[in-house]
This record gives structure tokens, C-alpha cells and sequence, in this order.
């Protein structure tokens, strides 16, 4: 019988067991030589919680407020683009998720899920990032979009004027837009579990992604 998950760790070897190499390494790895990862491995491994005793530990809590929203805990799930790609219903359960821990989720304009479908599988409204486009009308749509799927939250991304180079994603043939190589077809065949949640969800596949890469070129 397979371990109890308990860390983070375990998540994520689980996620490389389940999820094709190609789609597990562009959320696994980073861009260029990876310095950037690395440095933000080692500063999160470098925080160490301050140890109080002798205080009253009767009520003890983390719950805060992030941009006026009550939260459990000072955390959010940022934007992470083709999450889909991890899960058929990626981005529904990454909002559920954090919804179940009463923390903010934040949608992200390059998803598989559209907005309203996300909406309309979670209890709570989400944050929307959003990116500077040079189709300023997609941009306008997307925001109103976001407004009447009642986003308390938009979150622009300024970050992204011109694509990273990460060499597993060349390694992998993971192109924009996609194309299906034997290599991929042979990845997403080792992992049936993968293929047949994609395929379970192929209802609620939406054009925005696809239109999103379309604006931002
Ligand atoms: C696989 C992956 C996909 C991401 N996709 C997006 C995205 O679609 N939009 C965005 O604004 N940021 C995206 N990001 C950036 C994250 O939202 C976040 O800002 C970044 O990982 C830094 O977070 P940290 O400061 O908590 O480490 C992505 C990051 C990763 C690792």
C-alpha cells in the first residue's frame, strides 16, 4: 500500500509518477540555468519560525487579511498558468482547494479552465491575473469577464514581455501552441490515469489560453 502523503516533497513525486514528464517539468523546473530556482529554494529552506515559550498558547491563530480578504493563513495560491495541464480540472480543484483552506486562489489568464467554469466549481469568487497585452480588447474583455465572475482581485503580471528560455521545455518538444510529436504521444501514453482525467474534462476545455497566446504576440 502507497505511503500516506505528508510533505510537499511527496506531492511532488506523486505529481511526477501521475503527470507526463513534459508537462511535470514545466512546473517542476526553471528557466535558463535554473540560478533563479535554486535561490528561491534556498531562501524558503533559510526562514526558520521564531520560537516563543512561556506565552499564552490557548488561542492561537494565522488568520489575516490579504487586499481587505480574510484568510487563514498569510498565504495565496499564485497564478499559475496551464494548470490544467497537471489535472483535466486543474485550475477548479486548485480553487476548491483553497477555498477548503480558506485561503485566496488567484486564476490565471493562461488557464485551461475559463473563468466561469472555475466560477461556477468553486464556492468562493478568485482572484484574475491578468498580462499587459498588446490586444488591449482581449485585455478589456478578459476584465470584464473577471468583474462578472465577481474577482474581488486583479492581479497584473508585468513580468512577461519576453518568454524565458527553459531548456526542458526544448528538451521536452513543449511547444506554444502546442504540437503533438511520437515523443509527446508516447509521454501521455505512459500515464493513463493522466489521459483519462483530461479526457473526462474535455467538456469544460475553453478557448481563452489559446485566444490569451493569440493577444500577447
Ligand atoms: C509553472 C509556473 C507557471 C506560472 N504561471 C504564471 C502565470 O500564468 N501568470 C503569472 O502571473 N505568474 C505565473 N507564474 C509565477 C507565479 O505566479 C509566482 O509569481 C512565481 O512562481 C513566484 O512565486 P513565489 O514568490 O511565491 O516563489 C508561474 C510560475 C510557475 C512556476
Amino acid at each position: 500500500m502507497a505511503e500516506p502523503i505528508t510533505t510537499v516533497e511527496d506531492l511532488r513525486q506523486l505529481a511526477r509518477r501521475r503527470v507526463p514528464r513534459a508537462f511535470f517539468e514545466y512546473a517542476d523546473r526553471g528557466a535558463y540555468d535554473e540560478v533563479t530556482l535554486r535561490d528561491n529554494r534556498a531562501a524558503f529552506e533559510a526562514i526558520r519560525l521564531r520560537q516563543r515559550v512561556m506565552v499564552d498558547v490557548d488561542r492561537r491563530s494565522l488568520a489575516t487579511t490579504l487586499t481587505g480578504q480574510a484568510a487563514s493563513l498569510p498565504l495565496a495560491i499564485a497564478p499559475t498558468g496551464l494548470t490544467g495541464l497537471q489535472h483535466g480540472a486543474g485550475e477548479i480543484l486548485g480553487a476548491r482547494a483553497a477555498a477548503s483552506a480558506g485561503i485566496p486562489f488567484c486564476l490565471s489568464t493562461m488557464s485551461i479552465c475559463s473563468i466561469e467554469q472555475v466560477r461556477a466549481a468553486s464556492p468562493d469568487p478568485f482572484w484574475f491575473q491578468v498580462y499587459v497585452m498588446r490586444d488591449r480588447g482581449f485585455a478589456r474583455e478578459l476584465i470584464q469577464r473577471a468583474g462578472a465572475a465577481q474577482c474581488p482581485v486583479l492581479m497584473l503580471t508585468a513580468d512577461l514581455t519576453v518568454q524565458g528560455q527553459r531548456h526542458r521545455e526544448i528538451k521536452n518538444g513543449l511547444s506554444v501552441p502546442p504540437k503533438l510529436t511520437l515523443h509527446n504521444l508516447l509521454d501521455i501514453a505512459s500515464k493513463p490515469r493522466w489521459a483519462w482525467a483530461c479526457c473526462a474534462r474535455r467538456a469544460v476545455r475553453s478557448a481563452t489560453c489559446t485566444a490569451a497566446l493569440g493577444a500577447t504576440a
